[in-house]
């Protein structure tokens, strides 16, 4: 896919992929504090959907400028709904979950509604303790739309889920890291540093092995215990079949970095 030609047709949206397969999206509204628009949900959605996932290894989500990940759904975009539409959640939560690929979200300043949904539909979350997290809707009378209470409880507990979703109170980030919400909360400057290196790993990751991976994690939240082991017993008998596996002995053999192909 030509990113470029992407990147033309979407000015809510920067988007590039190096040639580790580090797909880089940042939602470029800044002026908005990043908030989600249709032309955020529907770029999100296209490239995901449109991208050859064969040159991806990962993909990292931000924001634009040092204000915001996101400050949620745009609230005029929310309100030009009807009833009907608005209950069609954005498919874009659903396609960033389900990426074959590891996702990590990098987080600066507010990441609130729709963007913490954005944020916790990746699969790792790396904060700047200038961020902070919240569910506003309350306030506006609505409950989160896209699938944030869900994903929340499944994270942090129903306890803490329903402080935040019932109070619309924001939480800063080194109490999010304190309740698992996010897996790092580093001084802002780190960020891009610690973001690196997550990326360095992932991109050079055995990629059947993280896909396996991601799948049979998803999969514990609602299997049961003798169904993951069953498929997390599946893919690990798999792997041992793949070049990857092979090359990763060698290399250990070897005593040196492992080249992994995906194969
Ligand atoms: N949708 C649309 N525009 C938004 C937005 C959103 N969710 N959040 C912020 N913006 C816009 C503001 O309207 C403002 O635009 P303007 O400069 O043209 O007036 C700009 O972003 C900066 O926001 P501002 O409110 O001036 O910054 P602040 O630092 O005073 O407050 C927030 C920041 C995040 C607390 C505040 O913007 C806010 O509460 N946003 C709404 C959050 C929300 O309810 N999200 C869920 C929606 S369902």
């Amino acid at each position: 896919m030509d990113l470029s030609e992407f990147d033309r047709e979407r000015d809510a949206l920067a988007v590039s992929l190096d040639d580790r397969g580090h797909l880089a999206v940042t939602i470029d509204r800044p002026d908005s504090l990043n908030a989600i628009d249709d032309a955020v949900r529907e770029g999100v959605v296209d490239l995901l959907r449109s991208v050859d996932t064969e040159r991806v290894r990962c993909v990292t989500f931000a924001g634009a400028g040092d204000r915001a990940f996101s400050a949620g759904a745009d609230v005029d975009s929310v309100a030009d709904r009807t009833p009907a539409e608005a209950m069609d959640v954005t498919p874009m939560y659903e396609v960033v979950a389900d990426f074959p690929r590891p996702t990590l979200a990098a987080i600066r300043g507010y990441c609130l509604g729709g963007g913490h949904e954005l944020a916790l539909a990746c699969d790792m979350r790396v904060a700047g303790t200038d961020a902070e997290f919240g569910f506003p809707e309350i306030g506006l009378g609505l409950v989160p739309g896209g699938g944030g209470t869900q994903r929340l409880v499944r994270l942090v507990g129903e306890g803490r889920a329903k402080e935040l979703v019932f109070r619309g109170n924001r939480i800063d980030a080194e109490r999010a890291a304190d309740w698992g919400l996010v897996n790092r909360a580093v001084p802002p400057e780190e960020l891009d540093e610690v973001v690196e290196s997550y990326v360095d790993d992932l991109v050079t990751g055995p990629p059947l092995a993280l896909k396996a991976a991601k799948r049979v994690v998803d999969a514990a939240e609602d299997s049961s215990l003798a169904a993951g082991m069953a498929m997390e017993s599946q893919a690990f008998g798999f792997l041992t079949t793949t070049d990857d596996f092979a090359e990763g002995r060698a290399a250990f053999r070897e005593d040196r970095e492992p080249e992994f192909e995906g194969e």
